[in-house]
């Protein structure tokens, strides 16, 4: 891309993206900082595959305090808060101090939150590295940790400075934690725009090049969504797509002894089950379920449960703040590239859709078995 200045979106918070958005941020820390501390925050991860590469774009950088957590979900806590503003109050971090994010969703969310609830704000930064941050966790102003086991339970709604955008950071990332990702680019394309699916089902994902132009995409339709609902209070449920079933089904593998589902793959699963409840409520037809379907099946490994598992998966839906009593609230598709939300479920037809996708991932497991 030929620019000389980042593309933006305009939401809440700017994000910048393209080969220009990291110089974006070398001039705006150098008209906006002066003397005042900068701190990045990264995991270890991060701090070692891209602090370097973050510093040679932005030099000025080398003179910021670095503050590192843990790789991994058990860094969204607490006591790692305290530390933190810990660390923040001895630095003499004032109201002019800003805090540069560097990481996963694990780092911005953390991070966003410790910035925002520090001194009542100060100003933040995220800089994503991973596909889940750059599509959408790095995007629209939810941060939080976790507390007394339940994900995401105590945070703030608060906007950073800026969202920087730079897929190059991706080249150490693994296989599983990009398609990870993926699975919410392929939400944005099948709830807001057919095109970005039909782009997003066809590249190869393994190749930087072809990828980046589709995170641009992903990032910008996220941001749409959420400057016209930046509290969550309506619209942005059309993002809920495959989440009912998929937060559940994220909660209920960390029960289990199976390998654990990343959130991307628990909302493939939720996704298979919601097309599957499109076409069963008269809202999608079957030719388009069976394409979606099967571009998920064939992309993520199969999750496989046993018949009587169903009861507690549902059990877990019910404990999910947005569902209220007996009755489930989905976000269904009309079409590819459009979408319904609040749509009524109750708990037979949520347990027919389980069906479908356990007998799916049973058949699938069969066949890669066979193939090996
Ligand atoms: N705030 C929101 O709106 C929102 C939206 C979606 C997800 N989230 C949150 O985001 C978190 C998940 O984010 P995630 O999937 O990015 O997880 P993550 O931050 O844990 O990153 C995944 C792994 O990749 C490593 N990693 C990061 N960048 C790398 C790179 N460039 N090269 C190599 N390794 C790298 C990390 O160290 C980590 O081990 C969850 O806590 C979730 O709740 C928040
Ligand atoms: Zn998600």
């Amino acid at each position: 891309m030929p620019l000389h200045q980042p593309q933006e979106t305009h939401g809440p918070h700017p994000v910048l993206m393209g080969p220009h958005a990291l110089a974006h941020l070398r001039r705006w820390l150098a008209g906006n900082t002066g003397s005042k501390p900068v701190f990045v925050l990264g995991d270890e991860t991060t701090m070692r595959h891209c602090l370097p590469e973050l510093m040679g774009e932005v030099p000025t950088l080398g003179a910021a305090h670095t503050m590192q957590v843990r790789a991994g979900e058990a860094s969204k806590d607490l006591e790692v808060c305290r530390a933190l503003w810990a660390h923040l109050a001895e630095q003499h971090a004032d109201r002019q101090a800003v805090l540069v994010n560097l990481g996963g969703g694990v780092v911005t969310d953390l991070g966003g939150f410790v910035a925002a609830t520090f001194k009542r704000g100060i100003r933040f930064i995220h800089v994503p590295t991973t596909v889940m941050g750059m599509v959408d966790a790095a995007i629209g102003g939810k941060t939080g940790i976790n507390f007394d086991g339940v994900k995401n339970l105590v945070g703030v709604f608060a906007d950073p400075v800026a969202t920087y955008v730079h897929p190059p950071f991706l080249r150490t990332l693994g296989k599983r934690e990009v398609l990870n990702g993926v699975a919410e680019m392929i939400k944005h394309g099948l709830v807001l725009d057919g095109d970005h699916w039909n782009q997003v089902r066809r590249a190869p994902l393994h190749d930087l090049e072809a990828l980046a132009p589709l995170i641009f995409r992903s990032a910008e339709l996220k941001a749409a969504v959420v400057a016209g609902d930046p509290l969550d209070r309506g619209p942005r449920k059309l993002l809920n797509f495959g989440h009912t079933i998929g937060h559940a089904m994220e909660a209920f593998a960390m029960e289990g002894q199976q390998r654990s589902l990343l959130h991307g793959e628990a909302v493939a699963v939720g996704m298979v089950c919601a097309t599957w409840l499109s076409w069963r409520m008269d809202l999608l037809d079957r030719d388009r379920m069976n394409a979606v379907e099967e571009h998920l099946m064939g992309l993520y490994p199969p999750f496989i449960f046993q018949e009587v598992d169903q009861h507690r998966i549902i059990e877990l839906m019910r404990n999910d703040k947005k569902n209220a009593g007996d009755e489930f609230r989905f976000t269904l598709l009309t079409g590819i590239g459009s979408a319904r939300v609040d749509v009524p479920m109750n708990a037979a037809q949520v347990a027919e859709a389980l069906e479908h996708y356990r007998l799916l991932a049973r058949d699938a497991a069969r066949h890669h078995h066979q193939q090996a």
